[in-house]
């Protein structure tokens, strides 16, 4: 797979994603076109102004896009921040293929290697258990004293406000 920057026609790929309500279990809703086109512009930005950002993930043998994995600032105020944060969204016809893990690592090398973070951590709701599969693959650490709610305003007062946090700091890659 290749790890790249969007393009204008990764749209339509990515609006699928975020319309797809499997993807989308543990968000509080899908995400409508302009919503979906709206990250592919912040994403930019992202990378414009810190050099790095949820990267498009393409397979090579189909040249598909099939989704992100990247890091960025985390977006909310709480007990860890300021932080970055790794993330993941992978279309749901691709999953359990190893893929998220695989992306997810050479994230973390550039992470350390490239940017020179010291520690990057991952938050999510505390049953979503594929992507929490996910951050044990990579040596992420979870402590149940990081557990908070999430501010973010779609979460404020709903099921989804349970979070955890792993951690990982560049002594371990
Ligand atoms: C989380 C996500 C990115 C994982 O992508 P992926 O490419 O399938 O990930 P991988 O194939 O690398 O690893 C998935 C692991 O989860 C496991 N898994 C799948 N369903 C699971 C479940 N219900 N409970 C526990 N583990 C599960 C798989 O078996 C695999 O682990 P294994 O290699 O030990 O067998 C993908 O499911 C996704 O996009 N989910 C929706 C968006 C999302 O929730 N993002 C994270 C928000 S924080």
């Amino acid at each position: 797979m290749i790890l790249r920057r969007w393009r204008t026609e990764d749209r339509e790929s990515l609006r699928r994603i975020n319309a797809d309500p499997v993807v989308m279990e543990f968000y509080p809703s899908t995400l409508s076109n302009e919503e979906s086109d709206k990250i592919i512009e912040g994403q930019r930005r992202h990378f414009d102004r810190y050099g790095f950002g949820l990267f498009a993930v393409e397979l090579k043998k189909t040249e598909s896009m099939i989704g992100w994995v990247g890091v960025q600032n985390v977006p909310i105020e709480a007990h860890f921040t300021p932080a970055v944060e790794i993330g993941w969204r992978i279309a749901s016809e691709h999953w359990n293929q190893g893929y998220a893990t695989e992306a997810a690592g050479r994230v973390l090398k550039f992470s350390f290697d490239d940017i020179n973070l010291s520690e990057v951590v991952a938050m999510t709701y505390v049953g979503n258990h594929r992507s929490r599969r996910v951050m044990e693959k990579l040596n992420m650490a979870y402590n149940p004293r990081d557990d908070f709610d999430n501010s973010h305003p779609k979460l404020r007062d709903t099921w989804l406000m349970p979070h955890v946090l792993y951690r990982i700091s560049s002594k371990k890659v």
